[in-house]
This record gives structure tokens, sequence and C-alpha cells, in this order.
């Protein structure tokens, strides 16, 4: 699967794996404000944005595999930083758990490491059903938009919601289809994060109600080499939301794995 994917900068490799259901365009501040020291590579997994979004289940094992097939592509033999949000958090876990020799250290943003609920999964699959019938991703939107943001970028910041709710939208049925069925298959990987062993962020946004602090703070506990950022004014699109907290936090981990070299 060739993926479309944004690449600027010099320097080191840092690959950014976006949420569910959105684009590399969630990283426009990352792109920009780390992208003039690192090099920042931001794919959009397979069934969103640019990329192709096949017909069946895209399990995370399938997405990561579609990002090595990427850095293959683009002669990258260095392990790299990996970071993902969410769903990208998902996909960066199963990259590092399959391929650790790809991976110099990691950045778990606003996720988590756990499987789905079986009433979780079962919710998947119904809005899988709803947004095929649809033919069109309005009622994933409808569900998720209010969930993604702090109360006060909700209320007044709509210059940082409505890009969103247009790349959400963006999104095809199938896609969208595609990750639900393959998020709700996912394993449980809380067991593989004591052998974690590269240097780890975990970043949060502190009015996260999808993934909250509290999760945040298990999941640094569980990795041997992590800390905890708690990025405030944020949600669970911490990045996008507070990018001038969330880029100098990113930049201090990087710089820290510069100085370890
Ligand atoms: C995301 O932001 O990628 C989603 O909230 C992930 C999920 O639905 O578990």
């Amino acid at each position: 699967m060739h993926l479309a994917y944004a690449d600027v900068g010099p320097g080191p490799a840092v690959v950014l794996l976006h949420g569910f259901p959105l684009s590399k365009a969630m990283w426009q501040e990352q792109l920009s404000g780390i992208g003039s020291t690192y090099r920042v590579i931001a794919p959009d997994l397979r069934g969103h944005g640019e990329s192709p979004a096949p017909e069946g289940v895209y399990t995370m094992d399938e997405m990561a595999d579609d990002v090595i097939e990427l850095l293959e592509t683009l002669h990258i033999t260095e392990p790299i930083v990996l970071g993902g949000l969410s769903m990208g958090g998902y996909v960066a876990l199963s990259l590092v758990a399959r391929h650790p020799r790809r991976v110099r250290a990691l950045m778990l943003m606003d996720t988590r490491a756990g499987a789905d609920t079986p009433d979780a999964a079962q919710g998947r699959e119904a809005t899988a059903r709803a947004v095929l019938e649809a033919d069109k991703a309005t009622p994933v939107v409808n569900a998720m938009l209010p969930k993604l943001f702090s109360k006060l970028t909700l209320e007044k910041r709509p210059e940082r919601v409505e890009p969103m709710r247009t790349v959400m939208e963006q999104t095809t049925p199938r896609g969208i289809a595609g990750a639900l069925r393959g998020m709700a298959k996912r394993p449980d990987r809380r067991a593989d994060l004591a052998g974690i062993s590269v240097p780890t962020l975990v970043l949060v946004g502190e009015e996260d109600v999808i993934t909250p602090p509290a999760e945040a703070k298990a999941l640094a506990d569980a990795i041997p080499n992590a800390r905890l950022e708690v990025v405030p004014h944020a949600g669970h699109m911490a990045p996008y939301e507070n990018p001038a907290v969330a880029n100098a936090v990113i930049l201090r981990f990087l710089k820290s794995l510069e100085d370890r070299r």
C-alpha cells in the first residue's frame, strides 16, 4: 500500500501517525514547528486523507506495515522517532512490538495500550454500519467531534474545530468502517509495555475525555523509560489544540535524545 505523506525538514526522522478518522492535516503545526529542526514525516494511514481506502478490515498491524513500507520507499534505514495520536498510537505500539529495531524513541499521545471492551467493539461495529448505510461520514463526525476537543476549544475556537470537521467529513465510509473494525480487533498490548526499552514520551491533553490523563499516567507508569507530560487547555487533540506547549514538550524530548547520542 503506497501511502500519501508529508515529508519536511532536515535531520533525524520523526514519523507522526494521526488519529481516527483524521489525516496528516492534524500535524500541520508540528510539520512547521518541528520540521525546521527534524525531518518530520506524516503519512495518511490507509483509508484516510489521500491514501487509498481498500475494502476490508484495517488491522493495526497492517497499518503499521504500511508505515514500514513507506520507510522503505524513502530509504530510511536508521531507527526513527515514532509518534502516534490515539489510533496512531495503537499503530505505533504495533510497530514497535513487531519491528523494534526500526524505533529509537516513542511518543504516545492521547492514546492507550488496552483493547476495546466487548461493548466498545460492538459500538464500533454499529458505527461502521451506520456510516456505510448513510454513505457518508456524518454519523461518526457527529459522535466524535464533541469529544475531540476541550470545552473551550469547542465553544470559542471554531477556526481549530472546523478544519478537522472537514477532514473527517472527507474520510470515505469504506475507510472509516475499515479503521473502526480494525480498532475493534486490536489486541491488548499492556503486557508489551514493560518490554519497551526506548525513551518514551507520553503526552496527553489535560481535558482529554477519550483517553484521560489517568489513562496516560498508567501508560507512562508501565513503560520503564517513559515520561508523562500533560498539555493544558487541550482535549484529545492536544498537539493540534495547543501546539505551542505540545511542540515545546516534543522538541525538549527530541533534544534529550540527541544529548544521549
Ligand atoms: C482516535 O482519536 O484515533 C480515536 O479516538 C481512537 C479510538 O476510537 O479508539
